[in-house]
């Protein structure tokens, strides 16, 4: 229940801590079950146990993306190629080719593309043939088929730009949810939740869930939990630092615990 608490908490938080109308209406049989038994809990606590509840929540969650932050600006990364930028066709190549592919790998097939491709018209009017060739090497070659469809269809459909938001963004060739809110984070700052595998695991220890990624209940749990963290502001080293500290101190192997941000 932890991440339906923390969601509910920031929509009380949000609705200025005065009512709990919201939660009564939203208990309806649309939502997920977790959702439901916590609103029935919730409702039957009394006024100031939910405020200290809120209030110790809030904590926790401001905490969490006050501490990234902080870590990100003096521990993270700022020198990649991709982060001197906010134009989102750039920032949307990058995170396609890190998919699955190291950061050092990256960097020469990014500089030699943009050379080749310096924006969406010219990728979209590129035969399919010349994009596989500047790929070549990079492995998993439906990432660079889509990202032509993907060019083709920003021309003929959103005058050759990004939209902005991650709901729109989604909705495009070859770009899942978790990619659609780095660019959108990353090119127009908007609060959107990010959640790939080395996210899965800095929240999974983070905040001790037990449940196996890659199932659907633990991903929904992750989503809600991911989303219920956002910060108001800075969203940009928010989610960069969830992408350093996952790649970093946060390894699969041999985190080291000692010097994490989030360590007391
Ligand atoms: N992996 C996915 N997106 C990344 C980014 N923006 N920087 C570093 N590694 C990443």
């Amino acid at each position: 229940l932890r991440s339906t608490l923390f969601k509910e908490v920031q929509e009380f938080h949000d609705a200025g801590g005065t009512t709990r109308q919201s939660s009564e209406q939203r208990a309806g049989p649309g939502q997920p079950r977790d959702h439901q038994r916590f609103t029935i809990w919730i409702m039957a606590l009394p006024r100031l146990a939910v405020e200290m509840l809120a209030s110790i929540c809030l904590r926790i969650m401001t905490d969490f993306s006050t501490r990234l932050i902080e870590w990100q600006q003096t521990h993270g990364r700022h020198d990649l190629p991709w982060q001197s930028t906010c134009d989102p066709y750039r920032i949307w190549l990058s995170e396609i080719m890190l998919q699955q592919t190291q950061v050092s790998t990256v960097i020469p097939y990014y500089a030699r593309f943009l050379d080749r491709f310096p924006d969406i018209p010219a990728l979209a009017q590129a035969p399919v043939e010349t994009v596989l060739e500047l790929w070549a090497g990079l492995g998993y070659y439906a990432r660079a088929r889509n990202l032509h469809r993907c060019a083709q269809t920003l021309v003929a459909n959103h005058c050759g730009s990004f939209p902005k938001s991650a709901e729109e963004i989604v909705q495009l060739p070859g770009i899942g949810r978790s990619t659609a809110a780095a660019i959108a984070a990353f090119a127009f700052g908007q609060r959107a939740a990010i959640l790939d595998g080395n996210v899965k695991r800095v929240l999974t220890r983070c905040f001790g869930i037990d449940g196996i990624p890659g199932t659907a209940q633990t991903d929904r749990q992750l989503w809600a939990l991911a989303e219920s963290l956002l910060p108001r502001t800075d969203i940009e080293h928010y989610t960069q630092g969830l992408m350093d500290l996952g790649a970093s101190l946060c390894a699969r192997s041999k985190p080291r615990c000692a010097n994490c941000p989030m360590t007391e």
